[in-house]
């Protein structure tokens, strides 16, 4: 080969390099956070995730179980939930485990779910949960709770009260109507004593008054089962969450599926009413 080859050659190669990295860092096209491939980053977005566990008894019956044993098979995939929001550093976990509207399931129904709560919920059974550093917390009319209940769910709430991998919201004897009823309540009672008035009324008095107080709104809300409703489920707080219906029973769901859940969610414009 030629001395005048090899400098040509050297030169067309020096001119594809230089126009590669050019290419690569020219500020239009940079890789912007908005556009990673890699939602490791963009699931940041997320504070909160709310869960709908829909379709226990649907589960149970297609594996040949009575309907009420669905519920057993519901505890291990809400671990799993806790474990994935812990890993993609979601701050803020919010489960629907009971609403004040299924206390019209028959009594079987309503002793089986108690159990299943109040056994789930053991210091032992929890132990993987306290020791990840979730802080557990039941939102709902705590008057309706079973008193039964009360003792393991006030254990669990004081010993996980200094967590801060995660904050779990358990809604349990929940009613989204019925907290935004409860607020307004213990609002009209400050206006009755003089210490407010009705001028000074607004979202944010609502919001400080509501069970979630403190708790900012749901990013995503996902439903299991293929059904297509709120139910009572944080009416106030999801004015502008995204919704996600999974056609799979709550009992089958996968870290995978909740992975894949936060890919559609990245996707999605939120524009605020903007
Ligand atoms: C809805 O499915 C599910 C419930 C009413 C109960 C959910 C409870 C758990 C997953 C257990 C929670 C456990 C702890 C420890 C907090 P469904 O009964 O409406 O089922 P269907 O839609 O198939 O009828």
């Amino acid at each position: 080969m030629t001395m005048k080859k090899i400098i040509l050659i050297s030169s067309i190669c020096l001119i594809v390099m230089t126009s590669s990295l050019f290419y690569l860092f020219s500020p239009k096209n940079a890789l912007r956070p908005d556009e990673s491939k890699s939602h490791k980053k963009l699931i940041h977005t997320i504070r909160h995730l709310a869960i709908m566990m829909d379709g226990n008894r649907r589960w149970a019956e297609q594996h040949g179980l009575s309907r009420i044993e669905g519920h057993s098979h519901g505890v291990d995939p809400l671990k799993m939930a806790v474990r994935f929001c812990i890993d993609q550093h979601i701050p803020y976990l919010s489960v629907y485990a009971f609403s004040l509207e299924n206390f019209n399931r028959s009594p079987d129904e309503l002793a089986h779910i108690f159990h299943i709560v109040k056994e789930g919920l053991r210091i032992e059974e929890m132990q993987e949960v306290i020791d990840k550093g979730v802080c557990i917390r039941f939102i709902g009319d705590r008057s309706r709770i079973p008193a039964d209940l009360m003792p393991t769910i006030t254990t669990l709430e004081n010993k996980t009260l200094n967590g801060t991998a995660l904050q779990l919201n358990i809604l349990f004897c929940y009613g989204g109507q019925q907290e935004i009823t409860a607020s307004v309540k213990a609002i009209a009672e400050q206006v009755s004593r003089g210490e407010l008035t009705p001028a000074d009324i607004t979202p944010q008095t609502i919001e400080a008054h509501l069970w979630m107080k403190g708790v900012p709104p749901p990013d995503l809300v996902i439903r299991t089962s293929g059904e297509q409703r709120l139910s009572n489920f944080l009416s106030w707080e999801c004015a502008y969450s995204e919704l996600l219906f999974i056609e799979k029973y709550w009992p089958a769901i996968t870290y995978e599926d909740l992975e894949q859940a936060v890919e559609i969610f990245v996707q999605r414009k939120r524009r605020f009413g903007k």
